[in-house]
């Protein structure tokens, strides 16, 4: 009764403020439903394609667990096919899993989709990196550090690399010694943090404490963050910011921390040239170099370092996780791998560097594979900037065109048996038979990951010592096949736990 009364006071007292706001917030509802659901819905269709009814302001994120995204890209790919609509949130997403359309977008019409979609308001550091920047700003920065990636740059880092696998190997010596079994996140993450620090900035670490605290910070920005938080953070930044810590979140924190790390890094460096102190010719004092010659803001050096940390760490880890796993679980090839990587160590002065990893042809192989079945980066994306049609489909400007690698990998039509771990689909014969963008772990056209070269001379070499002194195979705890999630990365659900049998 008393709610009736107040309905019709509101509306029998035009002049009340009560019936003021109220009005406001319906209009403001309205408006925000025409916006966030009636304007997006009407984006897709008018592409004509087929896609599941999305939810006001939440579009089809609940429709799965975001931890099964892998897993929901099969699902709708059996449903709809290879190309289909999806909400993330209120963005209209066109997911395309057809490589002919996706040469297109990544190579054929780069000027058109050039840059990736800025889904998410992120904070001012992730702003400002190579991954999010567009056109211009994207185009000199990554200019200045394609340099640092090349062959002739990636040779010296070799050396790095090996005294990084030797700390890696004290962790699989310790864990032969304790019960003839290793567990592999922290080894694999340590090693990826460590030749990241040194190989890239320079930083050496006193002691594995400092270390493990920055591999931590990191570690909590790639923690899987609640719906509801990523939603805040998407409809407004400065909120996130503010409601984060309140939560309970060390996001924001971490960040401040490592942005810390950076600063102290960059000055240091700086320092020392001004002291004439011969400096090492990597990847921090190529950004430092531009930066004096005027082609780099100091925001943009710090923005730069802080995603390289953040971008190869962990999607490099997870490789070599995905690759011991796959190479422990399966004897035949560690056979094969075992006796070309012998081979080769006896010819050659019992030294592994970047040459001795290159000429590895089933090494290739095996981690080509590793990342067909496991591809860390299961969502790369692009934003649109003209309607344009491809292959009889309209592309509006207004969507994120989403490329759903793990579904792309473990398509039958590309990949016979997909959850089958066959090396052997990566021989020289065989991939000339495949079909060009069906495998695409790291991306494709100019937007290609920048470190690919960086992370499998890594894993490569990581791999090497490692069979060179045990042989892999599974244990009771070892999960065949391997669980998987889909996190800020793909992911092992649990703890890879290993078995160690010395050579
Ligand atoms: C196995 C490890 C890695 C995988 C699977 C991977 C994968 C990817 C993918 C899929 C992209 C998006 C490409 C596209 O949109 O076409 C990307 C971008 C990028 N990656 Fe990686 N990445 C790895 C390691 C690294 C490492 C170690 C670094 C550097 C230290 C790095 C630096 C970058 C950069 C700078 C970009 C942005 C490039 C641009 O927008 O111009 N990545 N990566």
């Amino acid at each position: 009764m008393d709610t009736l009364y107040i309905i019709s006071a509101i509306f029998w007292f035009p002049s009340s403020w009560i019936q003021i706001v109220v009005i406001s917030l319906f209009y403001s509802l309205i408006y925000s439903i025409f916006k966030h659901y009636c304007l997006p819905y009407r984006v897709l269709r008018r592409t004509g394609i087929p896609f599941d009814r999305p939810t006001y302001l939440v579009g089809n994120n609940f429709d799965f667990d975001p931890l099964t995204l892998h897993k929901r890209q099969l699902e709708q790919q059996k449903k709809y096919g290879l190309v289909y609509g999806d909400f993330f949130f209120t963005i209209p997403t066109i997911f395309i899993a057809d490589p002919e359309m996706i040469k297109s977008i990544m190579v054929t019409h780069f000027s058109n989709f050039c840059n990736r979609f800025q889904a998410i308001n992120m904070p001012i550091l992730f702003e400002k990196s190579i991954l999010r920047i567009a056109d211009e700003p994207w185009k000199r920065i990554r200019t200045v550090m394609i340099g640092s990636f090349s062959a002739a740059k990636l040779k010296p880092i070799g050396n790095l690399v090996s005294d990084s696998c030797r700390i890696l190997m004290i962790s699989f010596d310790e864990g032969f010694h304790k019960n003839k079994k290793v567990s592999l996140t922290k080894p694999c993450e340590h090693l990826s943090m460590h030749v990241l620090l040194a190989a890239a900035f320079g930083i050496e670490f006193e002691t594995l404490k400092d270390e493990s605290k920055i591999t931590e910070a990191v570690n909590v920005l790639f923690a899987n963050m609640p719906v509801g938080l990523r939603m805040v953070m998407m409809l407004s930044i400065r909120l996130w910011e503010f409601l984060e810590p309140l939560m309970g979140g060390k996001v924001l924190s971490s960040m401040d921390y490592l942005m810390q790390i950076v600063l102290n890094v960059i000055n240091d460096r700086r320092n020392n040239i001004k002291l004439n102190k011969s400096c090492r010719q990597d990847i921090l004092q190529m950004l430092i170099e531009a930066g004096d010659k005027g082609k780099l803001t100091d925001e943009e050096i710090v923005a730069q370092v802080f995603f390289l940390m953040v971008g190869g760490y962990q999607t490099t880890a997870n490789t070599l996780m995905f690759a011991l796993h796959s190479i422990a679980t399966n004897s035949n090839v560690q056979e094969k791998l075992y006796d070309e990587i012998q081979a080769k160590y006896d010819n050659n002065n019992c030294h592994i560097d970047y040459d001795f990893v290159l000429e590895l042809p089933y090494l290739k192989m095996v981690l080509e594979e590793t990342t067909r079945m496991y591809p860390p980066v299961i969502f790369p994306d692009r934003g649109v900037k003209e309607d344009i049609t491809i292959n009889g489909l309209l592309i509006p400007k207004e969507v994120m065109i989403g490329f759903p690698t793990y579904a792309i990998h473990h398509n039958p039509d590309y990949w016979p048996n997909p959850e089958e771990f066959r090396p052997e689909r990566f021989t020289v014969e065989e991939k000339a038979k495949q079909i060009p963008f069906s495998y695409i772990t790291f991306g494709g056209g100019q937007r290609h990951c920048l470190g690919m070269r960086l992370a499998k001379l890594e894993v490569k070499m990581a791999i090497v010592n490692i069979l060179l002194k045990y042989e892999l195979f599974p244990v009771e705890e070892t999960k065949v096949p391997l669980e998987i999630k889909s996190e800020a990365t793909l992911m092992p659900v649990e703890e890879i736990i290993l078995g160690l049998k010395k050579r």
